[in-house]
């Protein structure tokens, strides 16, 4: 398989700083050695320029905390997906923070129309500008796609396809939901498995359902992972740690399922935050997971 990394060193769309130093943190971690030595190739690497600063301090009680600078860098990674699924290549994004997710499933949508998203997160990322308590961008990537905030939508994006349909979507590992995220997941009739179901069913049912929901009557299927979905015990550098997450293995075989499906046609990791985490070892981990989603078998 060939494969196109996308670094997107964006935070803006985080509470904390950090998260922009992700791509280069992952990569520091090993990432290139273990996609060759899984027999992958490589495409040259595409930097995507986004602000590092803001242009202006959010104002008090904004809604939408540097909205500019999120929706340039929307635009240009959805340029820079669109481009890699156009060569052939997989797209493998890595972030920055979870905002990221707005322009690479705009850029998605543009070639599989009927776009297929397995979310693996400690959050839902379903607030809107009026149901986020944090103003944080990064808390709103998901109703984004599915065309639910009345300020931004993929019609704002050149170049992006259509909003991701309701039915399409399957969440996996939420545990730290705000109230009006669970009424709209509700209202919306969106495939939620939270950690009680993970608990209740194991991780194997749990990932089969998921790929049911994500992979039937879909044209391609987009991973989107924040390492926050697993445990603070495992992956400490992230900026909204939850506990009672994935465990090591559970998050592993969930991304060797994945794998194993053949069904995954692009990936991203997000939220790793190395500032919170000067032991590096959830920029380690990224590497391991994104190796198992990449076919490393243990045997
Ligand atoms: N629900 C909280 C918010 O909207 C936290 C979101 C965390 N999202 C993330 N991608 N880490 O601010
Ligand atoms: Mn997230
Ligand atoms: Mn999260
Ligand atoms: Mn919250």
């Amino acid at each position: 398989m060939k494969l196109q990394l996308i670094h997107v060193p964006f935070g803006l769309g985080a509470g904390r700083a950090g998260t922009e130093l992700g791509p280069g943190d992952i990569l520091h971690a090993g990432l290139v050695r273990q996609i060759r030595n899984l027999g992958h190739d490589l495409a040259d690497d595409v930097w995507v320029s986004c602000a590092d600063k803001p242009a202006a301090a959010p104002a008090p009680g904004e809604r939408l905390k540097h909205f500019a600078e999120v929706a340039e860098m929307s635009r240009n990674v959805c340029t820079e997906v669109s481009a890699a699924v156009e060569s052939g290549a997989f797209p493998l994004i890595l972030g920055g923070d979870h905002s990221i997710a707005i322009g690479t499933m705009a850029g998605l949508a543009a070639h599989y129309p009927s776009l297929g998203v397995v979310w693996i997160d400690a959050h839902t990322d379903m607030n809107t500008e009026a149901t986020t308590h944090s103003g944080n961008m990064h808390g709103m990537s998901l109703a984004i796609a599915l065309g639910k905030l009345r300020s931004f939508s993929y019609a704002d994006i050149p170049g992006a396809g259509p909003s991701i349909k309701k039915g399409n979507i399957v969440m996996v590992a939420a545990r730290d939901i705000d109230p009006g995220e669970r009424e709209l997941i509700r209202k919306e009739g969106i495939a939620c498995f939270t950690m009680h179901d993970i608990d209740r069913l194991g991780i194997h049912a749990v990932m089969e359902k998921a790929l049911e929901i994500a992979g039937s009557g879909t044209d391609g299927v987009h991973l989107s992972f924040d390492i926050d979905s697993v445990d603070p015990v495992e992956a400490p550098g992230v900026g909204t740690p939850v506990r009672g997450g994935l465990s090591y293995r559970e998050a592993h075989f969930a991304l060797e399922l994945l794998a194993e499906s053949g069904l995954i046609t692009s990936m991203e990791v997000v939220e790793v935050n190395s500032l919170l985490d000067p032991s590096g070892r959830t920029a380690r981990l990224a590497v391991e997971l994104i190796a198992s989603m990449l076919g490393k078998r243990i045997i």
